[in-house]
């Protein structure tokens, strides 16, 4: 089993150092380690966010763990050389097209919501974030405008092959899940998302079993803070799931808790290859504190466990520590506590 850690900017490398402790203490016979620069730090390295040999040891790899990037002194570089596109990179030259992205109540920390407690508990919505399409990576420019004004444009767009791929990855997770799906999109304005909405429903003719709803987006955002409960598993397009998923997650309490995977089509030894990493970003107003909080990143090193490695109860092992270490009040900042970095890491060390 091959893993690569790409620990980038800020708090990433912090964090990544929590995650390597829990790896370490897993003790995972015949892993191997790689450990790669990305985002700002390869910039000052190699002169690029995304190094060739990164990308290449990604490729050999089973599963890639994320840490963060982004880091405010690289953000008047070109954006090709911005941090951001590692991780854009990354996602589009792997074809990891699926980011699941879940949000659920950890018992405890109700009170810690932005919202009201008894509405917040009932929080436990996988958001299906579709991750190389949309105007993430359509046409983008500069252009002046007739009358001689500076003009910005981002096409969006949609190919019926990629909503039916995505259609498919959210309608097999609801399916392993209380069996619901809401499709959110703005079809009321956007022809990519009439296309968007008509692939979803084409799709759902092959499940049956999967009670399916439509929401637009601007709707959907009031309805997670309104009755998160509602949902069960959302999806959505690159940019509207990149909005709606930190949204969820200061539903939950803290984006310092929330993981993700993103996964393509290419299965490995043991698994889907996929890459992981917290939702949240670099923090540099933190950076090198040691007071950022961990849990996402080991959260994330559980998914990769699951999806990538093919070891669900050791992935289980690690969330119920972490979901442990939680109730016992083990709290970051984040959370209103005072446990730091290593302390945290040290609570789910125990745990384990
Ligand atoms: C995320 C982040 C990225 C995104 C940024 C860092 C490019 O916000 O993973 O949600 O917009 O996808
Ligand atoms: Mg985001």
């Amino acid at each position: 089993m091959k893993i690569a850690l790409f620990p980038g900017d800020g708090i990433g490398p912090e964090i990544m150092e929590q995650a390597r402790r829990v790896l370490a203490k897993l003790d995972l016979p015949g892993l191997v380690v790689f450990e790669g620069d990305v985002g700002g730090i390869a910039y000052k390295r190699h002169g690029h966010p995304l190094p060739q040999e990164t990308l290449d040891m990604a490729k050999a790899a089973d599963g890639v763990l994320f840490g963060a990037v982004g880091d405010p002194a690289c953000d008047n570089l070109e954006r090709h050389l911005r941090p951001e596109q590692a991780i854009l990179g990354l996602r589009s030259h792997l074809g990891l097209f699926a980011n699941l992205r879940p949000a659920t109540m950890f018992a405890g920390l109700e009170d810690m919501s932005a919202l009201k407690p008894e509405v917040a508990r009932e929080i436990d919505v996988l958001i299906v974030r579709e991750l190389n399409g949309d105007v993430y990576f359509g046409e983008k420019g500069m252009r002046t405008t007739k009358s001689g004004e500076r003009e910005g444009y981002d096409i969006m767009s949609y190919a019926e092959s990629e909503v039916r791929r995505i259609a498919q990855t959210a309608f097999r997770a609801a399916r392993g899940r209380k069996g619901r799906l809401c499709s959110v999109d703005k079809a009321n304005v956007l022809e990519t998302s009439q296309l968007w909405r008509d692939v979803i429903v084409d799709v759902s003719a092959d499940y049956p079993d999967v009670a399916l709803s439509h929401m637009y987006v601007d709707n959907a955002a009031m309805q997670l803070v309104r009755n998160p409960g509602q949902f069960d598993v959302i999806v959505t397009g690159n940019l509207f799931g990149d909005i709606l998923s930190d949204q969820a997650s200061m539903c939950v309490g803290s984006i310092g808790l929330l993981a993700s995977a993103a996964l393509g089509e290419r299965q490995t030894d043991y698994g889907t290859f996929g890459m992981y990493e917290p939702i949240h970003g670099s923090a540099p107003d933190i950076a090198g504190q040691g007071k950022a909080n961990p849990m996402a990143m080991i959260l994330s090193l559980a998914m990769l466990l699951r999806h990538s490695l093919g070891r669900e109860a050791d992935a289980l092992r690690v969330e119920k520590a972490v979901a442990q270490a939680l109730e016992d009040g083990v709290l970051g900042a984040d959370l209103g506590g005072t446990a730091g970095t290593a302390e945290i890491g040290n609570a789910v060390l125990e745990q384990l």
